[in-house]
């Protein structure tokens, strides 16, 4: 039977309540599918910061380094905001994407049939579905360039910079042509080639690595553009690559736009096969510890960690159709809909087991 070593990174805010409710549905799946997790845990973010005083700990580098993948809840909270930059909650996700590498972020955003309801967006506007991979570069550009402040003639500034090496684009434009491929075979490269230079080294950069996919109908689009796309016909879309900033804000509009950012899921890749797996939301400090939150964003994120990481597409699979089958009859409150039971973050991890059947 196979065996897979997986780290919980809990963190703040709703993190442990949704955490637990995707290790019961991948206990339960690896039941159904023969496979066993052997769990550890260590600290991030700002439970890191009140118990090592740092957040991100060596220790959980070390542990995350040596596991078959890591599932991540969510980190911060209000308690921690004063914190200098270096010493927040926040710092500690950067800190762990930079230390594992995870340079391909991959954000899905579609339509679940049974919130189709929850959509701002007017039926019209959807045309039947939408089905949109983002990849964000995660390990580099503004988030990791230099920054600082200083004083010139006696007034504040400060400073951050955008810069991207060709084999840094080079790699993240590899994932998205190669996702494409598996897909609609349309890579949409989102950059501010009008104004930035790191952006048009960026979009040259894409244009040389598209001579490798034939296959991939490539177009470029500025940033400004596809936010105002992705609500007036986001069915144009079939995979965004961009970079680590506007994949960050592209990514929760397209979210949005699906119904819910308490449902959508992502994976953050290195060039090895182990991952980060984390919802997309953060740690909704005003709902923790009330059992309310929803889990199933971190659920799909453990189907992202079998189709990724663990080489059990079925797994991933029967997770994905359990959701759905569990979202026509129940919601959590942030989802609920007329003629939906009610239930709480507990239940709606109970349902989607209840749901889950070997295929
Ligand atoms: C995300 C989050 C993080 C980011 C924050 C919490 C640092 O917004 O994962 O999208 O900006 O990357
Ligand atoms: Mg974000």
């Amino acid at each position: 039977m196979k065996e897979y070593r997986i780290v919980l990174l809990k963190g703040d805010g709703i993190g442990p309540e949704i955490v637990t409710e995707a290790v019961k549905v991948l206990n339960k799946t690896a039941d159904l599918f023969d496979f066993s997790v052997i769990y550890d845990e260590a600290d991030l973010g700002g439970i890191a910061i009140d118990k090592h005083g740092v957040p991100l700990p060596e220790e959980t580098v070390a542990k995350c380094k040596a596991a078959d993948s890591v599932l991540l809840g969510a980190v911060g909270g209000p308690k921690w905001d004063t914190l200098p930059g270096n010493l927040r909650p926040e710092a500690g996700l950067l800190g762990i994407r930079g230390a594992l590498s995870l340079f391909a972020n991959l954000r899905p955003a579609m339509i679940f049939e049974p919130l189709r309801a929850a959509s701002p967006l007017k039926d019209e506007i959807i045309k039947g579905s939408f089905d949109i991979m983002v990849v964000r570069e995660l390990t580099g550009g503004i988030y990791f360039g230099e920054r600082g402040r200083e004083e010139i003639d006696g007034i504040k500034a400060a400073y951050d910079t955008e810069m991207y090496t060709v084999p840094e684009i080079e790699r993240i434009a590899r994932v998205g042509f190669e996702l494409a491929q598996k897909r609609n075979k349309k890579l949409t490269s989102v950059d501010k080639a009008n104004v930035l230079e790191s952006s048009r080294l960026w979009r040259e950069t894409v244009i040389e690595i598209s001579k490798e996919y034939p296959d991939v109908q490539l177009s470029h689009m500025y940033v400004d553009n596809c936010a105002m796309q992705l609500v007036r016909n986001p069915s144009q879309f079939d995979v965004i690559v961009t970079s680590n900033l506007f994949g960050d804000i592209l990514s929760d509009e397209a979210s949005m736009i699906s119904g819910s950012i308490g449902m959508l899921a992502s994976a953050s890749l290195n060039d090895k096969q182990s991952g980060l797996y984390e919802p997309i939301h953060g740690s909704a400090p005003d709902i923790a510890g009330q059992g309310i939150a929803n889990p199933l964003a971190t659920i799909l994120s453990v189907a992202m960690m079998l189709r990724y990481s663990l080489d059990q597409p079925k797994a991933a699979l029967a997770i994905e159709n359990a959701v759905n089958e569990a979202l026509n009859v129940a919601g959590t409150p942030d989802i609920y809909t007329d003629g939906m039971r009610k239930v709480n973050c507990c239940e709606m991890g109970d349902l989607v087991c209840e749901k889950l059947v070997k295929i």
